[in-house]
């Protein structure tokens, strides 16, 4: 029988994931964290929520820097990893953005590209309104999506990437308002094929939805060293919302 899930439950849940980007590590996470902890000025022992955490590479260095943290994913093999590092003041469980979330935060963060993976524009309004209902009053929320005007105009429509003796065969193309990549790989002679397949979200798009649920926005970076965003130049796309 065919796979029903959708392609972000099957791809997120793999190790392959883990392997093609091996670059989206820790010592990425820790520059941006620090940038960011030290522009935000959050106090010591705040509440934050990173939804979706991954394997938990921000929620586990902002415990180290004293903070509560939770962790939330939709991969059960994700949540099941960072499970490990848990402690009294960080945990990690398995949730869905466009679920009510039960508590409130002082901050919530949604990293690295993980927002418009859906297919309808309510379910990126629900996440919104979710994230917005989750802060405590003045609450804050970041949200770091791509510069997705940048990444369709440097777009590389082929390429094979080898990474952990893998050898990935990526096409990338904007079809419908998505970018998308379709990923093809072969291990023990068996094919493996996923995609992804990112909304394209721009400042203006995000301005509007921001609107809708009633979210200012307080300041806009174009990279992890939190440098002015710029439409053409930018590689991220970094908001903080109030
Ligand atoms: C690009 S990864 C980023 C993860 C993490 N923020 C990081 O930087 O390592 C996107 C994550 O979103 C999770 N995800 C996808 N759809 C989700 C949903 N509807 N609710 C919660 N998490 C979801 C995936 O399982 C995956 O771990």
């Amino acid at each position: 029988m065919e796979n029903q899930d959708s392609w972000y439950q099957q791809w997120f849940n793999t190790q392959y994931y883990h392997k093609l980007y091996d670059h989206r590590n820790d010592k990425e996470a820790e520059l941006f964290m620090e940038n960011l902890i030290a522009f935000l000025n959050l106090p010591k022992k705040s509440k934050i929520l990173d939804l979706p955490c991954g394997r938990g590479r921000h929620a586990i260095y902002l415990n180290n820097l004293g903070y509560h943290l939770t962790g939330a994913d939709l991969s059960i093999n994700n949540i099941n990893y960072a499970k490990r590092f848990e402690n009294n003041t960080l945990h990690f469980h398995t949730h869905d953005m466009r679920d009510h979330l039960s508590e409130k935060y002082d901050a919530i963060f949604n990293l690295f590209t993980s927002f418009g993976y859906f297919d309808y524009e309510d379910e990126n309004i629900k996440v919104l309104q979710n994230f917005k209902s989750g802060l405590r009053y003045n609450g804050i929320l970041v949200l770091d999506f791509i510069n997705i005007n940048k990444a369709k105009t440097n777009l590389i429509p082929k390429e094979i990437i080898t990474k952990n003796d893998i050898d990935f065969y990526i096409k990338r193309k904007v079809e419908n308002n998505y970018l998308k990549k379709e990923i093809k790989f072969n291990i023990n002679e068996k094919l493996y094929e996923f995609e992804e397949k990112i909304q394209c979200l721009t400042l203006s798009k995000f301005k509007s939805m921001s609107k809708k649920v009633n979210l200012k926005i307080k300041h806009i970076f174009g990279d992890y060293n939190l440098k002015p965003f710029d439409e053409k130049e930018s590689d991220r796309l970094i908001i903080i919302f109030q």
